[in-house]
């Protein structure tokens, strides 16, 4: 099994030097650290400078959107050649802010996961249901249709490099988090539901993580089911001390 993925979408905050200053503290603060992968996904402004400052680090720069086409009149976007060149391993795909403020349907989603593979980007692909949707028992039905569409024509070879990311969309920001057994049923439907459409192999190596007002105090009990994979961070990304925390998250029932 490939390590757990710990990563902050930092969305839209941080100016340049701010982003400097937080990146400086977070190596420090997570130095050492081997048995986890570790992204961070600043705003576009902040990547170039950045990718500096990682150079000597384990930890991964990550894009926080990408567009499907190579390159073109496509005024205002940015392609999965031009996140590789400026560093990044990792691109978040389908957020449920861009679902919701940008109109970001599954097959848009699904257009940039396959030019992102393309490319030998690794997405991390966001699913998620809303809180109406969870209040009438709609959340297997909805996880299940934007898990298939959004990885319609995608090989058994590159699941391996793809990241699913769940985040209930009533836990994002509001500080209600998913129960971990809450969360660990949905990782397990997605599980089984990807047996069905891939391999053994490539399911095995896919990682399942949570996203929805992960702090220091619930990440231990997250990181215990053993089908959740790793996280998805907001708020507690944005400053070292509650990351690295979350980063260094304490081994506890059977995950041990
Ligand atoms: P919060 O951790 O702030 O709830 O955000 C979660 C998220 O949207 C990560 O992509």
């Amino acid at each position: 099994m490939t390590l757990p993925l710990i990563a902050g979408n930092w969305k839209m905050y941080m100016t340049i030097n701010q982003a400097v200053e937080l990146v400086l503290k977070l190596r420090d603060a997570i130095k050492g650290v081997s048995n986890v992968e570790v992204a961070i996904a600043p705003p576009f402004t902040a990547l170039h400078h950045i990718n500096y400052l990682l150079a000597e680090t384990p930890i991964k720069l990550c894009g926080q959107d990408v567009f499907w086409e190579k390159s073109g009149a496509y005024t205002g976007e940015i392609s999965p050649e031009m996140l590789k060149d400026v560093g990044c391993r990792y691109v978040i795909i389908g957020h449920s802010e861009r679902r919701q403020h940008f109109n970001e349907t599954d097959e848009i989603v699904n257009r940039k996961i396959l030019s992102s593979l393309k490319e030998g980007l690794k997405p991390i692909f966001c699913v998620g249901e809303s809180l109406e949707q969870r209040e009438k028992g709609k959340t297997i039905t909805i996880v299940k249709k934007q898990v298939e569409e959004g990885l319609r024509k995608i090989s058994n070879g590159q699941m391996k490099d793809v990241t699913i990311a769940y985040e209930p969309v009533w836990a994002i920001g509001t500080g209600k988090t998913a129960t971990s057994e809450q969360a660990e049923e949905i990782h397990n439907s997605i599980r089984e539901l990807l047996y069905d459409m891939f391999n053994l192999e490539a399911v095995k190596e896919t990682r399942i993580i949570y996203g929805g007002s992960v702090n220091p105090d619930n990440i231990d009990g997250i990181m215990a089911q053993p089908n959740i994979d790793g996280t998805l961070v907001g708020g507690a990304s944005l400053k070292a001390d509650s990351f690295s925390r979350i980063v260094k998250f304490k081994k506890t029932g059977e995950r041990q």
